[in-house]
């Protein structure tokens, strides 16, 4: 659905949430396969430290949620690469949240971070991929974005924001000659997901989180989802009547 990429070489990615986690092995994995990195995140010394072992990574430290950091950011690479192939947006946290714990505050910072943050990246990196008709925008969602589940009172609806946006965004870019990534990972051991008190079925290391992220770049999908044993069940589920759904759910997380 999207050019298959068979050749890292030289290609310009910029890495949004690259300091740890999904996006820091995925970013590491691009430098080893020969790409040239951005790595954009607010911890500037996790970036050095990974620039500082690999030539072709460029440090642009930003925060997503604050659209003049992500322009200043945007200059630097410009201004350093004069133009950008791949955008890979993978910056995003996790607050447990049920309705009984709802809390405004926290629910405005989670969107403001999961969606309002791409949403930042995308104004800055539009009008150049449009005028230069090529190159990708990758979006890290999540599978809890499919459809809803305990615990993710406003992470999951964050999530299926970026799914309807990647949808959208594939139907105005591709004809238009670029790409776009639909990456949608289940539990990924990191930081993120480090506090969890629930069981996570089928939980991946970040490195098989980052080849999963790769391949499906290089094959040129559209919509990159792993582990499939749990995402292809997530994917059977959201398609059955709500009463069904909603039965297994109870059952199978307890909550
Ligand atoms: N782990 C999972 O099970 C899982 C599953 C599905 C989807 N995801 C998604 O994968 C993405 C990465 O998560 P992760 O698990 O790798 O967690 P992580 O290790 O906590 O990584 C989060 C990344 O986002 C960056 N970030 C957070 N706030 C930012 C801000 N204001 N500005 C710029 N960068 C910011 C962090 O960098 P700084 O703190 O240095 O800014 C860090 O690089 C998230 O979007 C998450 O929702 C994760």
């Amino acid at each position: 659905m999207n050019p298959a990429i068979t050749n890292w070489d030289h290609l310009r990615v910029w890495v949004i949430g690259a300091s740890s986690g999904i996006g820091a092995e995925t970013a590491k994995l691009l430098l080893e396969k020969g790409a040239r990195v951005a790595l954009s995140a607010r911890r500037v010394d996790l970036l050095q430290a990974v620039a500082n072992c690999h030539p072709r990574a460029l440090v642009a430290g930003l925060d997503i949620v604050d659209p003049a950091s992500v322009q200043a950011a945007h200059a630097h690479i410009l201004k350093e690469w004069q133009g950008l192939d791949i955008v890979l947006i993978v910056a995003g946290s996790y607050n447990e949240m049920r309705a009984d714990s709802f809390d405004l505050a926290i629910a405005r910072n989670m969107l403001e971070l999961n969606l309002h943050g791409p949403l930042n990246c995308l104004d800055v990196v539009l009008p150049g991929l449009l005028a230069q008709g090529h190159g990708s925008i990758g979006i890290v969602s999540s599978v809890a974005g499919y459809s809803g589940l305990p615990k993710a009172l406003i992470y999951g609806p964050s999530k299926a924001a970026l799914i309807n946006l990647c949808e959208t965004l594939y139907l105005d870019l591709r004809p238009r000659g670029i790409g776009v990534y639909m990456i949608n990972p289940g539990f990924v051991d990191t930081a993120l997901t480090a506090g969890n008190d629930f069981p996570m079925p089928a939980l991946m290391k970040t490195p098989d989180a980052a080849r999963e992220i790769v391949r499906g770049m290089e094959r040129g999908d559209f919509h990159i989802h792993f582990p499939k044993r749990l995402s292809n069940v997530l994917r059977i589920l959201r398609l059955l009547p709500y009463r069904l759904y909603f039965w297994i759910i109870h059952k199978g997380t307890g909550l």
